[in-house]
């Protein structure tokens, strides 16, 4: 295992550990779905954004867990919804059942309800400036809404009006782009970095944004369930519009590719944990899950 590989399972296992404070643990049927949708493997990589970054500057120990964690949970309600069946209709997620399998639809909705507010909660308690917490919450609200992640999930799904590649990498930048830039930025904030190396976190962010969908898009195509945990063909069973559908799998592979090198390049903070946000660009083209 590289020194890079065993930096990420720390980092995974710091923030499972975090989750597991976080999420809500009576015996009630909500607290047991949100915990079977969260605490279920993924690869955390928004955590480890907000991790890596932490690292450019200087943030308590504490917050920036809690930061890492908020991003997660909602992340991990925008997967709950995507695979509900009037969404992406997905069995499998992280090798497990999907939310609305092991349970039923209604309690995987109300799960993934619940998750999102708890995520603001948890960031408006953070141990920070009130001027923080708010721009915090300003550009997370933004960048899970109506102009981010939901906005371009209602793309996705009427993705049949989508037939060039432009009108794709907005979609691709709004589902999944917005949510990856955002760990960087409020971790940036939270960190108190410089505006310039905050908005330098924010291209590095928009570039292996749109590369991590790409990428998603292949693996939907190439990854075997037993490796990628999700539901192989998903895309094209569902006839979605997709990287590899518009441009072939070699040239997504290609743009993927020259995304990730163009994030490293906008990335010459001098700091010597640039250096893995480098690697991570690389790791994000290169996963199989
Ligand atoms: C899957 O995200 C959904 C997308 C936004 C592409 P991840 O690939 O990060 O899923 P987990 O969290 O590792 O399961
Ligand atoms: C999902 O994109 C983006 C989200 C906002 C959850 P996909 O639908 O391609 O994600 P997977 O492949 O189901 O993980
Ligand atoms: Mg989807
Ligand atoms: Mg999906
Ligand atoms: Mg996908």
């Amino acid at each position: 295992m590289s020194e890079f590989e065993s930096l990420l399972g720390s980092y995974q296992k710091r923030i499972n550990q975090t989750l597991e404070g976080l999420l809500p643990s009576d015996d009630s049927i909500l607290s047991e779905a949100m915990r079977y949708s969260v605490l279920n493997g993924g690869k955390r990589l928004r955590p480890i954004l907000v991790y890596l970054s932490s690292e450019l500057g200087e943030a308590s120990h504490d917050s920036i867990d809690t930061l890492a964690g908020s991003i997660e949970l909602i992340h991990c309600y925008s997967l709950i919804h995507d695979d509900l069946p009037s969404m992406d209709d997905d069995d499998l997620r992280r090798g497990n059942p999907t939310t609305h399998k092991k349970y039923d639809e209604a309690t995987a909705i109300l799960a993934g309800d619940a998750l999102q507010p708890l995520a603001f909660e948890l960031i408006s308690n953070l141990d920070t400036s009130d001027s923080n917490k708010i721009t915090i919450v300003n550009c997370l609200a933004n960048a899970c809404g109506y102009s981010g992640m939901v906005g371009g999930q209602i793309k996705d799904i009427h993705s049949k009006e989508i037939n060039t590649v432009q009108d794709l990498d907005i979609m691709h930048s709004q589902k999944t782009g917005r949510l990856i830039q955002a760990s960087l930025e409020t971790s940036g904030i939270l960190s108190e970095l410089d505006q310039k190396d905050i908005e330098a976190l924010n291209k590095y962010g928009e570039k292996i944004g749109l590369a991590f969908q790409i990428q998603d898009d292949i693996i939907d195509i190439e990854s075997p369930s037993s490796i990628s945990g999700k539901d192989q063909g998903s895309d094209i069973n569902q006839n979605k519009i997709t990287y590899p559908s518009i441009v072939g799998l070699e040239e997504s592979r290609t743009r993927a590719r020259e995304l990730a090198s163009e994030a490293k390049e906008i990335l010459h903070l001098s700091h010597k944990n640039a250096d893995n946000l480098h690697k991570l660009a690389d790791y994000i083209v290169q996963r199989k899950t």
